[in-house]
C-alpha cells in the first residue's frame, strides 16, 4: 500500500571489479562517502534474531542521495500530491519512513475538515512529510527536527510552495521548545522510536508541548526492537493511549509491525 523509493547501487559500475582494486580501508571509505548510514544498517535477518540490542535503524535501500520522489495520500482515493526531496547523507531523516507514509495517509484520510486551521507541531520531521500533507490540506504546520535536517525540509517546503502554511524550526528533544512555536493542538510523530538515549528525551519533549487532555498526539511506531519497550515504559509514566481504530488501512500496517496511537497526556 505504501509508495516506495527504488533502492539505488553505489556508484562503481562494476562493483566486484572495482572492489577488487581497493585496499579494504579504500573501500570501507568509499562505501562510507556512497552510503553514510551503512554501519547503521543491518539486513533482514537480523530482525529475526532476538538480540535487542543489534538493530539500530532499519534496513532500508542501500543508497538515496538527492531523488525527488511523488508520494499521494491517501492512496485509495487521492486528495494531495507531495515531492519530496530524500537524501540519506542528511542522516536517518533524510529518507521516508514507513510509519511517516502510514501517519501521512491516515491524517489524508481525515481530510481537510479534520486539519483545517489546526496549530500543529510535527516532531522528528525527517524530510518533514508528514506535516507537508498536514499543510497541504490546511493546517498551519511546524515541522521540525535536528539541524542536519533543516536544509531538506526546507526545501520541501518550497518544492510543494507551503511557505504561507509550514514553517522548519531546529527542534532537539529534551531541549527548551522554540520561544515562536505555539503550544500546538495537534502533535505528528512518526517513526521516532528507534534510538534508546533518545526516550526520555522524546517523551520530556512531548510532554512540554502537549496540555492534559486537549492536545491530540497522533504517533505512529514500527516496532523493531524489544528494546523499544523501554521507551512505552517511559511514555506511560506522562500518557496513556489507544491504537487509531478508524484507519481503514491499520490491518494492513499492522501486519508490518506499525501502530498508530493516539496518546493523551495524563493530568
Ligand atoms: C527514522 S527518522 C523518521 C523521520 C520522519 N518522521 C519519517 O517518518 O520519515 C527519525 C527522525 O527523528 C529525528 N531525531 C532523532 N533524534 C532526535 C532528537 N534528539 N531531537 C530531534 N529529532 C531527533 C531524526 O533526525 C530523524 O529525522
Amino acid at each position: 500500500m505504501m509508495a516506495t523509493t527504488q533502492p539505488r547501487s553505489l556508484p562503481f559500475e562494476s562493483p566486484s571489479e572495482s572492489v577488487t582494486s581497493l585496499n579494504e580501508i579504500a573501500l570501507d571509505e568509499a562505501l562510507d562517502i556512497s552510503d553514510p548510514l551503512r554501519h547503521f544498517r543491518t539486513d533482514a535477518s537480523d530482525f529475526a534474531r532476538d538480540d535487542e540490542d543489534t538493530v539500530v535503524v532499519p534496513s532500508q535501500p542501500r543508497s538515496i542521495l538527492g531523488e525527488t520522489i511523488r508520494l499521494t495520500f491517501p492512496v485509495n482515493s487521492p486528495l494531495v500530491s507531495i515531492s519530496l526531496k530524500v537524501d540519506a547523507s542528511h542522516g536517518c531523516g533524510g529518507i521516508a519512513w514507513p510509519a511517516g507514509e502510514v501517519l501521512s495517509n491516515y491524517i489524508a484520510f481525515r481530510g481537510v475538515e479534520y486539519l483545517q486551521g489546526k496549530k500543529i507541531v510535527e516532531v522528528g520531521s525527517g524530510t518533514g512529510l508528514v506535516g507537508l500533507v498536514a499543510g497541504a490540506l490546511g493546517g498551519t504546520v511546524w515541522i521540525t527536527d535536528q539541524a542536519p535536517l533543516l536544509g531538506i525540509m526546507q526545501q520541501n517546503v518550497s518544492l510543494n510552495n507551503l511557505q504561507s502554511c509550514v514553517s522548519v524550526r531546529e527542534l532537539n528533544w529534551g531541549e527548551t521548545l522554540p520561544s515562536d512555536i505555539p503550544l500546538p493542538e495537534l502533535i505528528l510523530a512518526a517513526d521516532c522510536v528507534y534510538f534508546e538515549p533518545a526516550f526520555p528525551l522524546l517523551v520530556q519533549t512531548l510532554s512540554e508541548m502537549a496540555v492534559n487532555g486537549s492536545t491530540e498526539i497522533l504517533f505512529c511506531y514500527k516496532k523493531r526492537r524489544k528494546a523499544d519497550k523501554r521507551f512505552f515504559t517511559m511514555l506511560k509514566k506522562k500518557f496513556s493511549w489507544e491504537e487509531v481504530e478508524d484507519d481503514p488501512n491499520r490491518e494492513i500496517y499492522n501486519r508490518e509491525a506499525i501502530s498508530l496511537l493516539a496518546l493523551t497526556k495524563r493530568p
